[in-house]
């Protein structure tokens, strides 16, 4: 479905107690937002967010931040939230490729990569969220055990992400074309699209790459 662009939608995340705009702004520190030193979870590409809520609310004593580019999506995303929310994550509006201008080295625990945009054509690859460019970005802000944890139907994208990982020197520590039904489900949180992709038939593949020292 094509998301329609509201006025004002940019304020609205702004101002909304779940969004944060400007990542940047806050100097390295924008782990501050949640007054404490639990570990932080990152995903890029967070759509509405289910994800990032669901992993909130059965983390409690882990940070998450959802970045999302775009800001029709970051803006449904922060109206979807309620009252009721963890109080342990946000939605951030910006771009991936600037993690390491807003995180300090060695500062992230985890990245969650869920149903990227697969850009199909070659001439794209480097726009892939696994591409080299991307990985060395996250061997940055990531700890010296940190983790990407990728999930997503496309099986192009996926072979192409194993390869990527394993020529930068990441250890694949779980691989599983498909999650569902195999024994790495339990505890798996659905993304929107994880959700409208298995209903469809479509196996979801996953793996867990291991930033090596
Ligand atoms: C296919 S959707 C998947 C959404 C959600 N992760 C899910 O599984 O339901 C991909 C989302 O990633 C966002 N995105 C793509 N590249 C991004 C980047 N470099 N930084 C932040 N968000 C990005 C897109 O705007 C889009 O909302």
């Amino acid at each position: 479905m094509r998301l329609r662009y509201v006025e004002g939608q940019y304020d609205y995340v702004k101002e909304h107690p779940k969004g944060i705009v400007e990542p940047q702004d806050y100097e390295y520190n924008i782990r501050d937002k949640f007054k404490n030193d639990n570990p932080l979870h990152i995903e890029l590409g967070c759509g509405k967010g289910r994800f990032i809520r669901g992993m909130a609310a059965n983390n409690p004593n882990i940070n998450f931040l959802g970045f999302e580019k775009s800001i029709k999506v970051a803006y449904r995303c922060v109206k979807c939230s309620s009252i009721d929310d963890p109080e342990n994550y946000y939605i951030v509006y910006s771009n991936g490729e600037v993690l390491a201008e807003i995180f300090p080295e060695k500062a992230v625990e985890r990245i969650y990569l869920n149903f990227s945009d697969p850009w199909p054509k070659p001439s794209h690859y480097k726009r892939r969220l696994t591409h080299k460019g991307f990985l060395d970005i996250y061997k940055k802000v990531l700890v010296d055990d940190g983790e990407v944890h990728m999930k997503t139907d496309n099986n192009d994208l996926f072979e192409f992400s194993v390869e990527q990982f394993i020529e930068d020197g990441w250890d694949i520590v779980i691989l599983t074309r498909d999650l569902h039904n195999s024994i790495y489900n339990e505890g798996n949180v659905m993304t929107e699209y994880e959700e409208k992709f298995s209903e469809s038939g479509k196996k979801i593949n996953k793996l867990i790459a291991k930033k090596k020292v």
